[in-house]
């Protein structure tokens, strides 16, 4: 976890992103092993449709941090984290953790009780950036096998854990 000179004191900067930048969570996303990559007009949809689930990280003009999330068209108080990806040169700075919480503390998560994500046993660093969030939260955290490796990925993908973190009463950001 090594920070560069494009990350040393540089304020990183949070906002919601634009369809102009779906290009550059592509490349972002393609250098987070071990987070599939989608297609560039997959994050550019994500972009322009969901763009008030999404958080974008800037430092110094790059972008170095992404979360893709939405509120499940069935269940509007469940945000559902689709992905996380911190930049290497931006790591270890708890950008992770703020994004979450920046997502949170938006309108459109106003009703959200329940934040969900899945996540493959082996991937340590987003056991732990969940876990810790759950903690700030107060929050519940339980996982249990969901998409799995035979039934879901014809055996070509590890099973994903679907993570429920429910938040308590007096966490909900209901205004
Ligand atoms: C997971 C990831 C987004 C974390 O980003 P980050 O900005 O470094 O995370 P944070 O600094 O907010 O760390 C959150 C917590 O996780 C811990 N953590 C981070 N990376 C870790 C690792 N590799 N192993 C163990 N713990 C780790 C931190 O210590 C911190 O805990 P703390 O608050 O007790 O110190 C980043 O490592 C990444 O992009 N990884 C590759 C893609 C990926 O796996 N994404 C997650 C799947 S959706």
């Amino acid at each position: 976890m090594q920070n560069t000179p494009t990350t040393l004191n540089a304020k990183p900067r949070l906002r919601k992103p634009n369809s102009e930048d779906g290009a550059a969570i592509w490349s972002l996303v393609k250098d987070c092993a071990p987070l599939d990559e989608n297609s560039m007009y997959c994050n550019l949809i994500q972009c322009d449709h969901f763009r008030d689930t999404c958080v974008l990280v800037e430092m110094n003009g790059d972008v170095v941090g992404w979360v893709s999330a939405y509120v499940l068209p069935d269940d509007t108080e469940t945000l559902f984290v689709w992905q996380v990806a911190v930049s290497e040169k931006a790591r270890g700075q708890g950008l992770g953790g703020r994004m979450l919480n920046a997502l949170l503390d938006r309108e459109m998560c106003a009703d959200v009780t329940k934040v969900q994500t899945t996540i493959t046993k082996d991937n340590e660093a987003s056991w732990a950036l969940f876990t810790r969030f759950a903690d700030r939260e107060g929050a519940s955290i339980e996982s249990e096998p969901h998409f799995k490796r035979d039934d879901h990925f014809d055996g070509e993908h590890a099973t994903e854990h679907m993570v429920t973190i429910k938040l308590s009463e007096q966490t909900k950001r209901a205004a």
